[in-house]
């Protein structure tokens, strides 16, 4: 394992996310309201460019929205381009599958600078 500069903070404002490519690898960097993550770019289901989708919520309807449909997550929830399997950017779990889980990367941010650790 291995930190490596990604870019600074600057580049990654709240709400936004990039593709980074480090070694051979593409990893998308997430800043989800000040918290950053690290997904592969990868979809588990057919190799798609995960982290190249959109950012958004998903709905729910659960004892926490009172049994009615709500909007939630928003901004924690990236959906695969090609065939729109949802994944939570927080813990790197598939909504539709939650067994399926994807690795997350530690990111930290030192001296106004972005670093993945891989
Ligand atoms: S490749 Fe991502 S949903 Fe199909």
């Amino acid at each position: 394992m291995a930190e490596h500069l990604v870019g600074p903070v600057d580049d990654f404002p709240p709400g936004t996310h990039r593709v980074v490519r480090v070694r051979n690898l593409e990893v998308g960097v997430f800043n989800v309201r000040g918290a950053f993550y690290a997904l592969p770019n990868v979809c588990t289901h057919q190799f798609g460019p995960l982290c190249a989708g959109n950012v958004s919520g998903t709905t729910a309807c659960d004892a926490s929205t009172g049994w009615e449909i709500a909007w939630v997550r928003d901004g924690e929830i990236v959906a695969c381009p090609w065939h729109g399997l949802e994944f939570d950017i927080t813990t790197g779990r598939c909504l539709a599958a939650p067994k399926v889980r994807l690795r997350s990367f530690p990111v930290t941010v030192e001296a106004g600078q972005v670093k993945l650790t891989l």
